[in-house]
């Protein structure tokens, strides 16, 4: 009964809550399994952020209750931010799940999973579903295990959880409530322990991490929390490339712009939501900043490091987005010219300040209006990954291709993927390779120093 399969559904911080509790139950005795048909115990890490995320995972959960009644013994638990989210209610739609866990009580989960599979044990009543959901102080300092199964190139590490911001569409500050920073001195620790490992890479991630910490921590010589923790992971030997997710277009100053010119380590690539290009929407999102100043962030960027890659999120349909609206965040869109980007069409989520304005742009609009960007985003894609054909670019090989035997797989500083022949002991290095052909998502290479 020890053999768990944790399924994960939306962003990083979810990656990096799974990998958290897949840590705490190996230190007690489970085993953390790749294959859903051999274990005991099945864990969906949920989103909540559209509605489709929702129903995927509502999907799966009814399927595996299916499995239930051939093997009654297996516990089916759903996590993160749909438990959350609907909370009892999910015991309703789905009478047979086990453990219903919140966003600030994943540490909980081996105790949960101990007293139910004890009592199942005793052969005594199924157990009732747990339903843990409640607001914990000091959860985002439960976020700190790694599994101890060989060095993790690049990690993922949370520095926070929660959101204060009140963006209208968002279901984000109710399901992982207020913004709560960890100590400083512990991230470090974390990075140092990472670094000790092997790891090169560290991914920091946030709601919104640049407001890390900015109540808890003074500003020194201008320099918020923020910044004063890039500086000190920077400082950490062994850590190779710094990366983090996500920040916003608020409290993005000039003490954050600087670090890509003085930090070495802090990669010339960032995600950077915008939103929408236009103005009037953006105030009814509640995104507090114009395009203008949002486009200002991005070109003191590029003058500091022109060869920065920027990503982005959108959401297209949005209520009371006209042509006008669209045609604004077509040609900022165009204009800014994104290296890559996340495009989402709009979904209504329950409790949040556009709830009542409902859904009033047709599907049709939404799909066209997606449609746009996606083709204005693959030419921008391919032409800057055609631009770095030729060139020879710093990659950090992080594991086997799927493709063919010989192949592996890594990232450039820039976030782009690069698929090149090389040794298995290459892996966890940073290598130079020479680029040959790009296609929109991906690079060609051949290793400049053979091994
Ligand atoms: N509908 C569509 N997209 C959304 N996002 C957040 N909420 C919604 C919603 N209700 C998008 C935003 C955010 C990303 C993680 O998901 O673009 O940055
Ligand atoms: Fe989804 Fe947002 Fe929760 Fe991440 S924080 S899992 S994107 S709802």
């Amino acid at each position: 009964m020890n053999r768990v399969y944790i399924k994960t559904y939306g962003c990083q911080m979810n990656e990096r809550d799974s990998q958290a509790v897949a840590a705490l139950l190996r230190n007690k005795g489970y085993s953390i399994v790749s294959e859903e048909e051999t274990a005991d115990v099945i864990l969906l890490n949920t989103c909540s952020v559209r509605e489709q995320a929702e129903q995927k995972a509502i999907g799966k959960a009814g399927y595996i209750t299916a499995k239930k009644r051939k093997k009654p013994n297996l516990i089916l638990g759903i996590m993160g931010c749909m438990a959350q989210n609907k909370g009892d209610s999910l015991v309703d739609t789905l009478p047979d799940l086990d453990l219903v866990i919140g966003t600030q009580k994943f540490h909980r989960v081996p105790d949960h999973l101990d007293n139910m599979i004890a009592s199942m044990n005793g052969l005594g009543p199924r157990p009732e579903t747990v339903v843990d959901i409640e607001e914990e102080a000091g959860s985002q300092n439960t976020i700190k295990s790694h599994m101890d199964d060989g060095p993790k190139v690049s990690a993922f590490v949370s520095i926070m959880q929660g959101c204060n911001m009140k963006c209208s569409y968002c279901i984000v500050p109710k399901t992982r409530g207020a913004e709560r920073a960890r100590p400083m001195n512990e991230i470090v620790d974390e990075i140092q322990a990472l670094a000790d490992k092997g790891t090169k890479e560290v991914t920091l991630l946030g709601q919104i991490v640049n407001q890390y910490a900015v109540r808890e921590f003074p500003f020194v010589d201008k320099k918020s929390p923020f910044v004063q923790l890039l500086e000190k992971v920077n400082a950490i030997e062994g850590i190779e490339r710094i990366r983090f997710t996500s920040p916003h277009p608020v409290g993005f100053k000039d003490d954050l712009i600087e670090c890509y010119q003085r930090l070495p380590k802090l990669c010339e690539y960032l995600h950077f939501p915008m939103q929408s290009g236009s103005n009037s929407i953006l105030k009814a999102m509640r995104r507090p900043y114009s395009i203008e100043k949002f486009r200002q962030i991005i070109e003191k960027l590029r003058v500091i490091r022109p060869d920065i890659y920027i990503s982005t999120d959108i959401i297209v349909g949005f209520p009371g987005e006209t042509d006008e609206d669209f045609e604004a965040t077509r040609s900022a869109f165009e204009a800014i010219g994104f290296d890559m980007a996340y495009i989402f069409k709009y979904s209504v989520r329950p409790g949040t300040t556009a709830e009542p304005e409902g859904d009033p742009i047709s599907k049709e609009t939404k799909e066209a209006r997606n449609q746009i960007l996606l083709d204005i985003l693959g030419r921008s894609s391919l032409a800057r990954n055609q631009s770095l054909v030729g060139t020879t670019q710093e990659v950090l090989l992080e594991g086997k291709a799927k493709r063919g035997d010989a192949m592996f797989i890594g990232r450039t500083r820039g976030y782009r993927k690069v698929i090149v022949p090389a040794n298995e002991r290459l892996i966890g290095e940073l290598v130079d390779v020479h680029i040959t052909d790009a296609s929109v998502s991906s690079l060609n290479g051949e290793l400049v120093i053979a091994d």
